[in-house]
């Protein structure tokens, strides 16, 4: 049996880009991967009526201009991108189900913009002071990691409008989860791993472009650089280690290497059985690690109608089952794209109807936004991670109260032969393709020896 010098499992945009960076400084790679594709949470889809066919990215799409590790990956590989519709007003549902219109500010009482102003600035000034690959080390770490995110704002601010609207942006549309469930600190770490709070909360950096043809095609091209020594179909069930190297088995299959690294999300290392057993400190930090959950909703019309109305696509409602939407045209297509995203305890709801219901009250809550004419698209779409065992929830994995200061060191640590890392354990770019893509680079380096975590 050849013995690799490592082995990667999982071919995310982490674990491609770890093995690509090995393979071009000479590293024998093998790269596993259980699904009969690469890109994980990047996939591409195309649904319609056939004939009329069109492609949706159905995971991760959006580049942003500060992710530099993405934004070097993209110009390395030669993707090209294009901006995000974005011209015209946006709109903003209140709580009594209104649609207001509005520019540069949201269309909310002076009072509650003013509060809205404050938090902001309170949470730029925490951001700021934190390095997100060690929120632990911020000065009241521990405190702020005992404290829900919605009590901390409830304990900062009287208005509720202005509470819901803050909540919304790092709970339902970020971490993906209620703002009672995960901590300050979690939310801190979430607002510096994009720069600050206000980078976080702004569509047009945090969603500002997209990649001709889908973001699922930095994984494709890395693959294709990789060749044979990708396989797909290949579902991990047990490493055997020490610490000269590791011995993998994939069903009857083995194979060897002196290294390995496991690019999988912290939540799926359980799926594997490892002999001698992890640490039980690796197994329990990883068990305060879950998924958030998100549904992503597209919905495809004859024509872009909201642009002739002067609307951008971009609308947000802290009440609404569908929190947050933008114009999802991709570049050069007649026909309009909306996407949407239901998320947390509203996701669990909507979870349990059926199909042609979830469809209706979707589509329902799209047409607060943007009238009947959003009742009747050409083609709906939903992704359905949380199905999906390989996966398990969206966009990414983050701790319950209390983790991050107590579990959160552990889960980059190496062990013996073995390096763990998918961008839910990014610094810069947490949960996003720029942390995959960080973090697969750190682990290169680590791996080479060249200095770990850059
Ligand atoms: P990822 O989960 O992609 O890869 C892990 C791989 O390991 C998978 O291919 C899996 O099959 C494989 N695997 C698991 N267990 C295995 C085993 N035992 N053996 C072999 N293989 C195994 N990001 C962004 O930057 N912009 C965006 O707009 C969005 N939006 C977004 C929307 C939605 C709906 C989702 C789900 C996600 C996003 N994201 C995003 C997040 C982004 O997609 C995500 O952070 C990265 O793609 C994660 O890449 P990783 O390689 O770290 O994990």
């Amino acid at each position: 049996m050849t013995t690799h010098d490592v082995i990667v499992v999982g071919a995310g945009v982490t674990g491609l880009t770890a093995a690509w960076r090995l393979a071009q400084a000479g590293q024998d790679v093998l790269v596993l991967e259980a699904r009969d594709r690469v890109g994980g949470r990047l996939r591409t889809e195309a649904h319609g009526a056939p004939g009329r066919e069109a492609d949706f990215e159905i995971g991760g799409q959006w580049v942003s201009p500060d992710q530099d590790a993405l934004i070097g990956i993209l110009d390395e590989l030669g993707l090209p991108t294009y901006p995000r519709f974005r011209e015209g007003e946006s709109l903003y549902v209140d709580k009594a189900g209104v649609a207001h219109r509005f520019g540069d500010d949201l269309p909310v009482e002076e009072s509650t913009l003013a509060a809205i102003g404050q938090l902001t600035k309170t949470l730029d000034e925490l951001a700021a002071a934190m390095d997100p690959a060690r929120p632990w080390e911020l000065d009241d770490a521990a405190h702020l990691d005992s404290v829900s995110f919605r009590a901390w704002l409830e304990e900062q601010c009287d208005d509720p409008v202005a509470v819901d609207n803050i909540a919304l942006y790092i709970g339902p549309a970020m971490l993906t989860k209620p703002a009672h469930a995960f901590s300050t600190l979690q939310a801190v770490q979430m607002a510096a791993s994009a720069g600050s709070f206000s980078n976080l909360v702004d569509a047009d950096v945090i969603l500002d472009r997209r990649v001709v043809g889908g973001l699922q095609r930095v994984p494709l091209a890395l693959a294709e650089r990789l060749g044979d020594r990708v396989r797909l179909g290949q579902d991990v069930a047990l490493v055997e280690w020490d610490e000269d190297g590791v011995v993998v088995h994939v069903g009857a299959e083995i194979h060897a290497a002196h290294r390995l690294v496991l690019a999988v999300p912290p939540t799926l290392v359980k799926r594997i059985r490892f002999s001698p057993e992890l640490p039980a400190e690796h197994r329990i930090a990883r068990e305060h690690q879950s998924f958030g959950l998100v549904i992503k909703v597209q919905a495809q019309y004859e024509t872009p109608f909201w642009r002739a109305d002067g609307l951008s696509g971009t609308g947000f409602a802290p009440w609404q089952l569908v929190h947050e939407v933008y114009d999802n045209t991709p570049e050069g297509e007649q026909r309009g794209t909306l996407v949407g995203f239901v998320s947390d305890e509203r996701a669990d709801a909507v979870g349990r109807f059926s199909d042609e219901d979830r469809r209706r009250q979707v589509l329902a809550s799209l047409a607060t936004y943007f009238g009947d004419a959003a009742l009747e698209p050409l083609t709906y779409v939903e992704s359905d991670w949380q199905h999906q065992e390989l996966t398990g929830g969206a966009y990414g994995t983050s701790f319950d109260l209390g983790g991050l200061t107590r579990w959160g060191p552990v889960l980059r640590e190496p062990l013996g032969p073995i390096e763990f890392g998918s961008s839910d354990v990014a610094g810069h770019g947490f949960q996003h393709v720029d942390g995959a893509v960080r973090v697969g680079d750190e682990i290169a380096r680590s791996i080479l020896g060249d200095g770990s975590d850059g």
